[in-house]
């Protein structure tokens, strides 16, 4: 959803940084891209598509040295994906680049034109951004020539009084050449405090090569960074302080490392996703999650827990129903974040509210959660962003060790996700009296198990075997994953990404639900992904399977050695490790992302860069 970064080195040119920032960046949108630096008339390059194309009209028309600057990567929202709508957008001596929407543009926009004295000619974008420019031109009213550091600050502090939605802004003015201003509300916006300079950036992986020391700034701040300073005020201009935090990320983590893809790289972590994890939550005496800021007795007296998600982390968290209601009996409702936040939800102080996310920053689930949070319910969270917005609304967080994920298309966070799941649900058992300490060490000694059961499945023979199966189906156009139980979420999880990333038509079904309808669909032109190991459910599914067979659907079991009926009415079958019903989705989801992932390489995809798509969806 448009990822933006600003520079501030002491010296040296900020060229590299900006482009290396934006290459890390580029997940959030790949519409446009786009570079201003400051030096003598403000030169910007801009370029439709990819950060690979601005560089090449950089290389073209070389910008000139300079060590303070900003760049954009874009989604497109308002304004079709071309170089005038590419940031960064310039009106008269502001120069700015925006991630987020200007909700009330069209008013903005008129006010401009009225205050200005202009018309519509004034534009040159069909962009909210360029208003956000205009707008701040407006108020610097007399002092828009040459402003000082305090004019602008009351600048950008009066423009947002007036917009309304969300922004991540980085501000040039031609007049004040030694800093990048900065102003936040509802879009996520970092400081990096480095010895080279300082910066602002959509994320801390943007500027791993920099710095690890990072300030997270907060809804209504602004302020600014120097090469040596940064400042940040409140909404009254307030000066204030904010910790420094030091991630543990390294630069090397948010690159390939040799794989052609980051999807292939992060489902090949996934069992050292599951290892840190692991490590990082049980502390001495098997204590499940002892920095979970709220304590057993209170845990103990929540009579519901509502998990708000979207995308890949609804998958994990209506996988979560299924964990927390065996384990701590518990009822668990599970809805669609950016549904629940448009109805009028029953939710009140004898709920847990849970909101699952990666990113931290996803605008449904934040939405949905700030209702949830005013209604009265307890608010916590599982993510993978420390300093996150969602992190910082929650009253306790489960981090996933999962490091920077890069790939659109979520994997390494879907399992760190379902291990936090798991490690919840032990915690609240034992509260609740539902798990005795021998259990819960029984079901720790599980997870263990299915953290080296994983290994088995990432790389080598297990991958190429996958690969085969996806070369040999990649041109069929449509997909089923049918799975029962706790096999279902995952069931929907194989059919997410194999849509997003081959452009497959892929659905996720509840095995016992296909004779309700969807049977009818079956034909020699559909792959059936049956997922058929160990539960209480594995006849009725092989009853399900045999249904699309007598059909002529092409069926390919998810399975284990010992299920004999599955592998012989297969026509393909990929192997997991036997292993306990409840942790099984933590591997049968491995084979299901290589398959999206093959089948997508097959057919030609830009597997890290999908279309229409992009990573953190900061807008509703
Ligand atoms: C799918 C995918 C998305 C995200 C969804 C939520 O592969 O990545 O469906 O899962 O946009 O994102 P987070 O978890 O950041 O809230």
């Amino acid at each position: 959803m448009c990822g933006i970064v600003g520079v501030c080195y002491s010296s040296g040119s900020a060229e590299h940084a900006l482009i290396a920032g934006l290459r890390s960046l580029e997940y959030r949108g790949y519409d446009s891209a786009g570079v201003a630096l400051h030096a003598e008339g403000m030169p910007r390059r801009r370029a439709e598509g990819r950060v690979d194309d601005l560089v090449a009209v950089i290389d073209r028309d070389p910008l000139p040295e300079a060590r303070i600057g900003i760049a954009h990567t874009r989604w497109a929202t308002h304004g079709v994906p071309a170089e005038r709508n590419a940031h960064p957008h310039r009106f008269d001596r502001v120069t700015l680049v925006h991630n987020g929407i200007l909700e009330n543009h069209d008013a903005m926009r008129t006010l401009v034109e009225n205050e200005l004295r202009t018309n519509g000619s004034t534009w040159s974008s069909e962009t909210d951004s360029e208003v956000w420019a205009a707008l701040l031109r407006v108020e610097l009213g007399n002092a828009s020539e040459n402003p000082t550091v305090d004019d602008m600050l009351g600048a950008i502090s009066r423009a947002m009084l007036r917009a309304r939605g969300s922004y991540a802004l980085a501000i040039l003015h031609d007049a004040i050449p030694d800093r990048v201003f900065f102003a936040r509300h509802e879009s996520p916006l970092v400081v990096g405090i480095g010895e080279s300079g300082n910066f602002v950036a959509s994320d801390v992986a943007a500027l791993l090569e920099e710095t690890r020391d990072f300030v997270y700034l907060q809804d209504g701040q602004c302020g600014f960074v120097t090469s040596d300073e940064c400042a940040i005020f409140d909404e009254t201009l307030q000066p204030i302080e904010l910790p420094i935090d030091t991630i543990e990320w390294d630069a090397e983590s948010a690159e390939k490392g040799g794989y052609p893809h980051f999807m292939l790289k992060e489902i090949e972590e996934q069992p050292h996703v599951v290892g840190r994890t692991l490590q990082a939550s049980i502390g001495s005496g098997n204590q499940i999650l002892p920095d979970f800021a709220i304590p057993d007795e209170e845990l103990a007296r929540y009579g519901r827990i509502i998990i708000l998600a979207c995308g890949t982390a609804l998958h994990a968290a209506r996988l979560g129903k299924y964990l927390l209601e065996e384990a701590a009996g518990i009822p668990v409702t599970v809805d669609f974040a950016s549904e629940f936040r448009y109805r009028s939800p029953m939710v009140g102080q004898n709920d847990l509210i849970l909101a699952i996310s990666q990113s931290g920053e996803t605008a449904d689930t934040l939405g949905a959660y700030r209702v949830a949070i005013d209604k009265g319910a307890r608010p916590i969270a599982i993510c993978n962003v420390r300093g996150s917005s969602l992190c910082r609304l929650s009253n306790a967080t489960i981090l996933t060790q999962c490091g920077p994920e890069i790939g659109v298309a979520s994997t390494k966070a879907f399992t760190g996700q379902l291990l936090a799941i798991h490690l919840l649900a032990l915690r609240l058992g034992r509260a609740r009296g539902t798990l005795d300490d021998r259990a819960v060490e029984a079901r720790l000694g599980q997870l263990r198990i299915a953290r080296h059961a994983m290994e088995q499945l990432v790389g080598g023979a297990a991958r190429d075997h996958v690969a085969r199966i996806a070369t040999q189906f990649a041109h069929k156009p449509i997909y089923f994953f049918l799975g029962r139980g706790p096999d279902y979420p995952i069931a929907l999880e194989g059919a997410l990404k194999l849509k997003e990333i081959s452009y497959v038509h892929a659905e996720g079904y509840p095995a016992g639900e296909m004779k309700h309808g969807p049977l009818a669909l079956v034909s020699k032109d559909m792959v059936c992904v049956v997922l058929c190991g160990d539960s209480p459910t594995y006849e009725k599914v092989l009853g399900n399977m045999q249904e699309v067979k007598t059909r002529g659907g092409t069926v390919v079991a998810i399975t284990n050695e010992d299920k004999s009926e599955a592998i012989s009415m297969a026509d393909e079958v990929i192997f997991v490790p036997k292993t306990d019903a409840f942790v099984a989705p933590l591997l049968s989801v491995i084979p299901l992302q290589y398959l999206a992932y093959f089948v997508a390489l097959e057919r030609g995809c830009d597997i890290d860069k999908p279309r229409n798509l992009a990573k953190s969806v900061t807008v509703e």
